[in-house]
């Protein structure tokens, strides 16, 4: 049979085979929320194959961490959503036999090979949005069924088709898994022009096939789930509709206005609990509103995009979104709770949803904080890029998506990437201890500009190496660690990289 994405078939057949030698896994997976759902894929892949393992999560796959999972006894090593970028560390391990690596990873991979290395980017696969981390873990956790599954269903004689029909068991296949895979890639922003393309499509096909993802095309504004109508209109701001976008009073008299009934019990319902004709009605007072206030139509069709909807999860919650699961994951896993993030993807274990949601509360209000702190104070502009330095007052692993989405609002133009510092925390400390002599550096483009040549991935690796730094990442979103007092000298280089790619 073949694999979701027949590129990678082989590949990730050879490491699900090296997987099953393993007597136990050490799973090693990034803090966001795609490296949550990777972890939680291949959690579930390694458990369903009766192979016994751990799982670490690291903020960073640095040197001291590399070290930390070397000095334990593990001979196999599953990474997850990380790796490829660090392959010149870890290379250094494997030929020293302290664990051989597997690793299901879609960043840009550092100048070495492994042989159990499963990476879109090595087969032609935009490892920015056509596969992401939760994907790769995907293709492996498929791979995993078919080789462990040989042993117990056996083969049928006409060579290669198991005797199991994958139709009716999409758990012994790891199908189900496909909606956990759509949301890692959600979360790493792949959906682009309001939809997954190319390999993440066919991830979306299979899940839809076996009854854990429901697509369509629907509002697409993020809290279609959880939001009560007028917030959901009032904080929609992707496409600006003028008198509702940012204007309390002005969603709430758009939704009096319309002749239905969208409050129950003195409550303002919520996009997920209207029907289907209510759907219309709301959506196409909108367009008209947009239209009537001289929004353009490309910015419009950007209203509408598709939906992808976890059909086992209950009407109402984060869960059922992709797209809010992947900010509920964030939330944990960015603030060290990446156990409770875990716990969720895992079928909310221990009243773990709970904990989730009050970390949420909190995520927003630092997003919500850090959007008003970098647009109040402004951004340094370069001749390619512009700039701000938030010191602590944006923690370092949310600095990123602060940055990203206060691109376009006043003052900060989307024709030129941002790059955000913040003071690096330090990861054996206790929580809140600072690292004065590291300083985190984001940085995040547009697609349009992706289109123009700029590679961010190419820039962090480069100009944090002329400081003695370490970063890398996508070409439309990637990250260093830089020393401290080192930031003109990296934004200098970093605006000469820029330049150059835009030319
Ligand atoms: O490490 P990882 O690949 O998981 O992180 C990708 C990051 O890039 C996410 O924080 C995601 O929000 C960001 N991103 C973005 N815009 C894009 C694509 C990714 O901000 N178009
Ligand atoms: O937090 P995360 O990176 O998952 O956010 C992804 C996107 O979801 C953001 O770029 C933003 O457009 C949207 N979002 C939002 N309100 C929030 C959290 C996320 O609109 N509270
Ligand atoms: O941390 P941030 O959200 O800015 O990361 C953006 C992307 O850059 C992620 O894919 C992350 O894994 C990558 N990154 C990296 N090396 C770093 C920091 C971030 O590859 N030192
Ligand atoms: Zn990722």
């Amino acid at each position: 049979m073949t694999g979701p994405v027949p590129e990678l078939e082989d590949r990730a057949a050879a490491c699900a085979d090296r997987l099953c030698e393993a007597d136990r896994v050490l799973l090693a997976s990034h803090i966001d929320a795609d490296g949550l759902t990777s972890a939680a894929i291949a959690a579930q892949a390694l458990e369903r194959a009766d192979l016994p393992f751990e799982t670490v999560f690291e903020k960073q796959l640095d040197e001291t961490a590399i070290a930390a999972i070397a000095e334990t006894d593990y001979e196999t090593v599953l990474f997850t959503d990380f790796g490829s970028g660090q392959l010149d560390v870890i290379g250094d391990y494997e030929d020293a036999d302290a664990f051989t690596p597997v690793i299901a990873d879609h960043h840009q991979p550092a100048d070495r090979e492994t042989e159990y290395h499963l990476n879109p980017l090595l087969f032609g696969i935009d490892g920015a949005s056509e596969l992401s981390g939760a994907g790769a873990s995907y293709v492996l956790a498929r791979a995993l069924a078919e080789a462990s599954d040989g042993t117990t269903t056996g083969v049928a004689a006409d060579g290669g088709t198991a005797v199991e029909s994958t139709e009716s068991h999409p758990r012994a296949d790891n199908r189900d898994l496909a909606a956990l895979a759509v949301v890692g890639a959600v979360g790493d922003m792949q959906a682009s022009g309001g939809e997954l393309h190319g390999a993440n499509a066919n991830i979306v096909e299979e899940g839809v096939d076996a009854g854990v993802l429901e697509t369509g095309t629907d509002l697409a504004i993020y809290g279609k789930q959880t939001r009560p109508l007028p917030k959901l209109l009032e904080y929609a701001t992707d496409v600006h509709i003028p008198g509702i976008s940012n204007d309390q009073a002005g969603a709430l008299r758009f939704l009096e206005d319309l002749d239905l009934e969208l409050k129950r019990d003195g409550e303002w319902r919520r996009w997920s609990g209207l029907t289907g004709e209510e759907k219309q009605v709301v959506a196409s007072a909108l367009v008209k509103r947009a239209v009537s206030r001289g929004v353009p139509a490309h910015k419009i069709d950007g209203l509408v995009g598709t939906s992808y909807t976890l059909a086992r999860e209950p009407v109402g919650t984060e869960l059922r979104d992709a797209s809010e699961f992947s900010t509920l994951l964030n939330a944990t896993a960015r603030y060290e709770r990446a156990d409770v993030g875990l716990a969720v993807c895992l079928g909310n274990r221990d009243g773990a949803l709970e904990r989730a949601r009050s970390l949420l509360r909190n995520h927003r209000r630092n997003l919500s904080a850090g959007i008003d702190l970098v647009t109040s104070e402004g951004v340094t502009n370069e001749e390619h890029l512009q700039w701000f330095h938030a010191e602590d007052r944006i923690r370092e692993t949310i600095v990123g998506i602060v940055a990203g989405m206060a691109l376009g609002n006043d003052g900060i133009n989307r024709s030129k990437p941002i790059f955000a510092f913040a003071t690096k925390t330090d990861d054996g400390a206790e929580s809140g201890d600072e690292d004065p002599a590291e300083v985190k550096v984001s940085a995040r483009g547009t697609h349009s500009l992706v289109r123009q040549g700029l590679d961010l991935s190419v820039v962090m690796s480069e100009a944090s190496r002329v400081v003695g730094g370490d970063g890398g990442g996508h070409d439309v979103a990637a990250g260093a660690t830089v020393p401290a007092g080192e930031e003109s000298t990296f934004i200098e280089r970093a605006d000469e990289i820029v330049g150059e790619q835009l030319s």
